[in-house]
């Protein structure tokens, strides 16, 4: 009898290594219930929540309202309320999950988020941008009863931000099932202490929550390759529950932004009975760089970066993340030429940074804006002193196993550089951060280029130090900051809408003016910026001009260019009903501005030939007329067939330029390389618009399927198909099948329209629509309209 039953035993945990599923990550977005009600009755298990909106996650409760003076965030936080709301959900767990350890792991939550479990409160989270999880195990129930996840969030302190934070569970959230013995992902690190593409060493650090029952268990790591085939493997004993290991590897593709090649790394636990009790997997890239005095370099060749800022929101989306509208911005950076990103001013959703390893970016992560001293009265310096140091261990943790990130700033134009108390503060957060991880430089974006009254600065901690604007004083600042690695973390601030373009001046227009006076005095009664790169905040420069300064000056590791993506909030110059940035290469909807063929003329190696502006004037005007190009030696214009000259950029222009009284019909630009035409360009006078073209973009910017997004960039064209851009009509977007509409845009900064309504005015012709399908394996119909033309697309 003893014998069979050892037998069986034996059977029975050689079975489980196959049939285990030690680890899962239940999507835990779907089915919740939302009121903008605060009432702390909502906390109890047993409050109905029937009468409450259903919801999915992300969700942003800010981004559906129209745009309103009246909310105390004013136009700099987007002009859209905050407030109080609640979240709660029911869940029920089958009695074999009795025994597993489970947590609800939060991507983010804007602000204070409070939570609860069939009436036990969990906790309270403070920072708005980073992730946090609450152990459920001890409080679930099994079998019929429910479990009962009630969430209050807070967003009524206002104003808290200079830009739009966006309120709600904003970010993933999951519910994480483990094994009762599991690693710790705070705990694990992966580090390349040797890197080369001969001869690679993996160095993983973790650590379990307790120590293998029984006798020593195991850990193997396996590194495996895109194709799934093991590059390495190692198997060694575990006597306590901290685990350090190396791994030694042959031939590897390096990482970098144009050929980021991932590996998978399985850590894998086994007790001594060889059952599975944890694998944690991880994505890893294969990298080296260095910063010194005379620039960057990565994996031993000089590179510049060539970045842009990124505020966190979607645009249309508001907060909530979203992975293919993510993907969407990455990808229109990358066909720019980026390769690096600075998330300002604040840690981003993790699966942005997923997006970054897979799709090469170097990534300056962020972790504030201010600390003790405000630039708001209700922004994080109210928790700074008491949360300011865990917050970092947290952003840390969560993210330095990013091939993606390459450095931590802990602070943007913080306040304390200009008094001693910076100097403490500095070298406390950056211990913390070495401490956590000694392989990424540390350092900050500051805008005080003395270095007598840089208190930061005078710290001397930080590795490398990043400036803000203000490119007249870059050659001074290798002897102010004497053998620092430097940076130009911030430059530009130009101000433009899409599609608007007023007559040049000969020099670039500040507006405001100076720091005498909060919004520009002489601005368009439209709320409109030129889109000639001509205007710019008093802080910044043309587009051009500070590339230039950057480009010229080796001894300046990279650019990131303020912003990638025009954002909501901020509307300088502008005051209310301008509601968000005109700072973007690329508008808020997501179309181009002019000048983001600059950067793809400077930044890349593919053709480049954009002409602007448009071709509707007034008989006679003089127009300017503008053409960025690359790999040619000048371009030549034509009117209607006659030529108008041959111009070429220069050190200083990096555009090819012309002044033409207009004439309706046809302009062409022809590029030229070695006196030959290699690249033409056409603009057409439009007339009346008799149609929409519907361009459906999907395939590029897919995910995962079931939150993918299908962003519909409608046109109004005239009888020849050319797009016309004065004479905006309404559009709506009507759902015919399997169609939810997510929002809608059309990049104008001062459009007071919820933007999360099917209804949408053109701009300069152009709209965007941001449609889901509600079953994705299902062809999808939707109906675009105005008052005169109709047209229904089916979405594959
Ligand atoms: C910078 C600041 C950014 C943004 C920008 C606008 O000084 O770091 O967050 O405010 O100005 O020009």
């Amino acid at each position: 009898m003893f014998n069979k039953l050892m037998s069986f035993l034996v059977l029975f945990v050689t079975i489980l290594p196959v049939m285990a599923q030690p680890r899962e990550a239940i999507d835990f977005n779907e089915d919740w219930s939302f009121t903008l009600e605060d009432d702390l009755q909502f906390r109890r298990a047993d409050f109905s929540a029937a009468s409450w909106k259903k919801v999915s996650l992300p969700h942003d409760w800010s981004i559906g309202f129209d745009f309103g003076e009246e909310y105390p965030a004013g136009n700099a936080g987007g002009a859209l309320p905050g407030g109080i709301g609640w979240y709660r959900k029911s869940f029920q767990l089958s009695e074999n999950d009795k025994g597993s350890h489970f947590t609800l792991h939060f991507g983010g939550v804007y602000r204070y988020a409070e939570v609860w479990l069939n009436d036990q409160y969990l906790g309270k989270n403070v920072n708005g941008y980073l992730s946090f999880e609450h152990d459920l195990t001890p409080y679930l129930r099994y079998g019929n009863e429910q479990n009962v996840i009630a969430v209050r969030v807070d967003n009524s302190l206002q104003p808290n931000s200079r830009w739009y934070t966006g309120s709600g569970i904003y970010r993933d959230v999951r519910l994480e099932k483990r094994s009762p013995v599991h690693l710790l992902r705070a705990e694990t690190f992966i580090t390349t202490p040797e890197v080369s593409a001969e001869k690679s060493t993996l160095r993983v650090q973790s650590a379990l929550n307790q120590t293998i029952p029984g006798k020593a268990g195991k850990v193997v790591l396996k590194l495996r390759d895109k194709d799934k085939q093991t590059v390495a493997e190692k198997t060694f004993a575990l006597t306590n529950n901290l685990l350090e290991e190396e791994l030694q590897v042959g031939q590897v593709a390096l990482w970098s932004p144009d050929s980021p090649t991932l590996y998978d790394l399985d850590i894998t636990v086994l007790d001594d009975k060889n059952k599975v009790l944890d694998v944690l997997g991880y994505k890893v890239g294969f990298r080296y760089f260095n910063f010194d005095e005379h620039g960057f370099s990565l994996n031993g060749q000089p590179l510049k970066l060539l970045g842009v800022c990124l505020h966190h929101d979607l645009g249309a989306l508001g907060a909530a993340f979203n992975k293919s509208a993510a993907k969407r911005q990455l990808l229109m950076m990358k066909d720019m030429g980026v390769n690096a990103i600075r998330t300002a001013h604040n840690p981003p959703a993790e699966e942005f940074l997923d997006l970054c390893d897979e799709l090469g970016f170097l990534v300056q992560n962020e972790s504030y804006d201010m600390w003790a001293k405000r630039k708001n009265k209700f922004d994080y310096h109210i928790d700074f002193k008491e949360h300011h140091i865990d917050d970092l261990i947290s952003l840390v943790k969560r993210d330095r196993n990013h091939p993606s990130v390459f450095m931590w700033s802990i602070g943007n134009e913080i306040r304390e550089q200009f008094d001693d108390t910076g100097t403490e503060l500095t070298k406390n957060m950056t211990a913390v951060v070495k401490q956590l991880d000694p392989t990424r430089p540390v350092t900050a974006a500051l805008t005080e280029t003395d270095y007598d009254k840089n208190f930061i600065a005078q710290a001397q901690v930080l590795d490398v130090l990043g400036f803000n604007y203000k490119y007249f004083d870059y050659d001074k600042l290798p002897t102010e900051f004497k053998g620092y690695p430097l940076i130009a973390s911030e430059t530009t601030s130009a101000l433009q809408t899409r599609g608007v373009y007023d007559p040049l001046q000969d020099t670039i227009q500040l507006w405001p003016a100076s720091s005498q006076d909060k919004f520009v005095t002489n601005g368009n009664p439209d709320f409109t910026v030129s889109a000639y790169d001509n205007v710019a905040a008093y802080w910044g420069t043309s587009h051009e001009r500070a590339w230039i300064e950057v480009k010229k000056r080796d001894f300046l590791g990279g650019i990131f260019v303020w912003t990638g993506f025009d954002y909501l909030g901020e509307p300088v110059p502008y005051p209310y009903p301008a509601r968000s940035s005109y700072y973007g290469i690329v508008d808020l909807a997501g179309l181009p501005k002019d000048v983001y063929y600059m950067y793809q003329s400077e930044w890349t190696d593919a053709d480049v030939l954009h002409l602007l502006p448009h071709w509707n004037w007034k008989e006679g005007e003089q127009v300017d007329v503008w053409c960025y190009y690359n790999n040619a030696d000048e371009v030549e214009l034509f009117l209607n067939g006659r030529s108008l000259g041959r111009q070429a950029k220069t050190n200083d222009r990096l555009h090819a330029a012309w002044k033409v009284p207009f004439e309706a019909g046809e302009l062409k630009a022809v590029k030229l390389k070695d006196g030959k035409a290699v690249q033409e360009v056409i603009k057409k006078t439009a007339g009346k618009p008799v149609d929409i073209t519907v361009d459906v973009e999907h395939d590029r910017y897919a995910v995962d399927g079931s939150t993918d997004l299908y962003f519909l960039t409608v046109s109004l064209v005239d009888e020849n198909g050319t797009v016309v851009p004065d004479n905006d009509l309404e559009l709506s977007f009507i759902p015919q099948e399997n169609i939810t509409i997510v929002g809608t845009d059309n990049g104008y900064q001062a459009d007071l329209n919820s933007l999360s309504s099917p209804k949408r005015n053109t701009y300069k012709g152009l709209a965007v629509g941001m449609i889901k399908k509600e079953d994705i394996s299902k062809e999808g119909k939707i109906l675009i309209k105005t008052n005169t033309i109709e047209k229904e697309i089916m979405i594959k």
